[in-house]
C-alpha cells in the first residue's frame, strides 16, 4: 500500500477519534440542565425573586412555617417577600445557609420639650434563624444614646450595649464610630431570638436641636458606613441590612429526619456544643443543586469546565465525577498534572521500521487499532 494511504488511514483515525470525543461531550452538557430550586408543582417566586425550598410561599411548598415567606403583591410593585408574617424584608435567599435581610432600625424619639414619641424595638424571633458570623455589629446613633441588644446562645442568654454621647457636632466625624454620635460593638454569631433597644439617658435634653433620636440596629458592617446626617430627624434610612443564617431545626438528628434529597447529605453543625440544634444538607462532591429536595443534586459535568478537571486529551463525565482517557495509540493516566499520554512505543517503532520494505504489515496493525 502507497505511504499516502497509509497516512490517509491514520488520519481517518484521528477524525473518527476527534468526533467521539465530541460526541462526548456535548451529550454530558444536555444532561446538566437547569437546575429547579422550586418543590415540583410549586411556583416558589415573588415577582422576579425566585425562592428556593425549604423556603416557600404556600403551604406545602415550604417545609415548616419558619419558612414561609409571604409575598407582598398588594401595597409593592415589584412584589416584596416578607419572612412570615414579620417586616421583614428578604433580599436573598442562598442555599447554602445565608439569608440577607432589611430589617427595620429600634427608634426612641423624643420634641424639643423632651417629651417621648412612640419608640420600637427591632426584633427577629424565628428560631430557625440566628445572626451569622460574616459580621454583623450592633449600631447605636445619637448624642445621649445607648442601645441593647438581647438574645440567646444555645440555652444561654446574651445582653450587650454600646453608647454614644455629644454635646454638639464639633467632634462627630464622617466614617468614624467611636462613641461620638455613633457607636458599635461586634456581636456573635449564631444568636438567637434578636431584640434590639434603643434609649436614651436624658431624653436628648440638650441635643434635641440636632439630634432628637435615637437609632440603634444590627447591621451587616461591610454595608454600614456612618454620616454624621443620620444624626438629624428623618436622616437615616429606615432599613438597614443584615445576614441571617438560616438552619432545619429538629428534635431528631439529621439521618432520621430524612430531609436531605439523593446524592445529598447531612451537614451537621460545626461547633458541637449545642449551640445549635439544626442542619443542613449538602450535595454530595461531584453534584450540584437543592440538596433539600428528592432530586435536587445533579451531576456536575466538570468536562466542561476547565476549572473542575484535570484531563489532558478525553474527558468523561460520570455519575458524580470524571475520567481522563489518553486517544487510541497513547496510553497513560490522561492527566494533566499525572504522567498526561504518551504514544504506545511500539506503534511508532514498527511504523518507521517497516515504512520501506513492507507497507502491508503497517497498515494491517495500523487498522487493527
Ligand atoms: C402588604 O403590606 C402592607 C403595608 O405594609 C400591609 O398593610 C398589608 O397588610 C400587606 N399585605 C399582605 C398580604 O401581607
Ligand atoms: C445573592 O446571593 C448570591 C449568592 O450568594 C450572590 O451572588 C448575589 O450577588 C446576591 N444578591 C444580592 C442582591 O445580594
Ligand atoms: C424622660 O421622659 C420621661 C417621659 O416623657 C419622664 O418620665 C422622665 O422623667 C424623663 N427623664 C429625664 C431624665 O428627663
Ligand atoms: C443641659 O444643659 C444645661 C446647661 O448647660 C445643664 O445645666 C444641664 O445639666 C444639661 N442637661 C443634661 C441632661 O445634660
Ligand atoms: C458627612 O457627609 C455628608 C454627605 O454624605 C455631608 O452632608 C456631611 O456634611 C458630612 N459631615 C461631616 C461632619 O463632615
Ligand atoms: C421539639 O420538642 C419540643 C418539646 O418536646 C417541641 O415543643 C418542639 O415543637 C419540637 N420541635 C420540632 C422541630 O419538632
Ligand atoms: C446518586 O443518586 C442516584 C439515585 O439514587 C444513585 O443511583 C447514584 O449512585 C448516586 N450517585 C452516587 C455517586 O452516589
Ligand atoms: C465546648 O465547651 C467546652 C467547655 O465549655 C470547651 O472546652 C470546648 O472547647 C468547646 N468546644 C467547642 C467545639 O466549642
Ligand atoms: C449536646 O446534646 C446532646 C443530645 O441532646 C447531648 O447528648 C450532649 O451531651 C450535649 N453536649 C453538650 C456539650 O452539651
Amino acid at each position: 500500500m502507497p505511504f499516502r494511504l497509509i497516512m490517509l488511514v491514520v488520519l481517518v483515525q484521528l477524525l473518527l477519534l476527534a468526533m467521539s470525543c465530541h460526541r462526548g461531550t456535548s451529550r454530558a452538557s444536555a444532561a446538566s440542565a437547569a437546575h429547579a430550586q422550586a418543590k415540583p408543582g410549586c411556583l416558589n417566586r415573588c415577582g422576579d425573586f425566585e425562592i428556593p425550598y425549604p423556603f416557600g410561599t404556600e403551604p406545602g411548598c415550604f417545609l415548616n412555617e419558619e419558612f414561609r415567606i409571604t409575598c407582598n403583591d398588594t401595597h409593592f410593585n415589584p412584589p416584596k417577600p416578607f419572612l412570615r408574617e414579620s417586616n421583614i424584608d428578604v433580599v436573598n435567599i442562598s442555599i447554602d445557609g445565608h439569608l440577607n435581610v432589611m430589617q427595620y432600625i429600634a427608634s426612641d424619639c423624643y420634641d424639643r420639650k423632651g417629651n417621648s414619641e412612640p419608640s420600637y424595638d427591632a426584633t427577629i424571633s424565628l428560631s430557625a434563624f440566628t445572626v451569622s458570623d460574616t459580621g454583623n455589629n450592633l449600631v447605636v446613633i445619637g448624642c445621649d444614646s445607648g442601645a441593647i441588644v438581647r438574645g440567646f446562645l444555645g440555652e444561654d442568654s446574651y445582653e450587650s450595649g454600646c453608647r454614644s454621647t455629644c454635646d454638639s457636632l464639633d467632634y462627630v466625624t464622617n466614617g468614624s464610630c467611636v462613641g461620638i454620635g455613633c457607636c458599635q460593638i461586634e456581636i456573635p454569631g449564631g444568636l438567637k431570638e434578636l431584640d434590639v433597644e434603643a434609649y436614651s439617658f436624658n431624653n436628648h435634653t440638650n441635643v434635641s436641636s440636632f439630634n432628637p433620636c435615637t437609632y440603634a440596629f444590627v447591621v451587616d458592617q461591610s454595608e454600614f458606613h456612618f454620616t454624621s446626617n443620620y444624626l438629624a430627624l428623618g436622616g437615616i434610612p429606615d432599613q438597614f441590612p443584615m445576614v441571617l443564617d438560616w438552619e432545619i431545626s429538629t428534635n431528631k438528628t439529621c439521618e432520621e429526619e430524612k430531609i436531605c434529597g439523593l446524592n445529598a447529605s447531612c451537614d451537621e453543625p460545626k461547633d458541637n456544643n449545642n449551640t445549635s440544634s439544626g442542619y443542613h444538607c449538602k450535595c454530595n462532591k461531584g453534584y450540584e443543586g437543592n440538596p433539600y429536595l428528592s432530586d435536587g443534586c445533579q451531576d456536575v459535568n466538570e468536562c466542561n469546565d476547565p476549572k473542575l478537571h484535570d484531563c489532558k486529551e478525553i474527558c468523561v463525565n460520570t455519575e458524580g465525577s470524571y475520567t481522563c482517557h489518553c486517544p487510541k495509540g497513547f496510553h497513560g493516566d490522561g492527566r494533566k498534572y499525572g504522567g498526561g499520554c504518551t504514544p504506545n512505543q511500539h506503534t511508532v517503532i514498527k511504523v518507521t521500521l517497516d515504512m520501506g520494505e513492507n507497507p502491508t504489515v503497517v497498515n494491517d496493525y495500523v487498522s487493527r487499532e
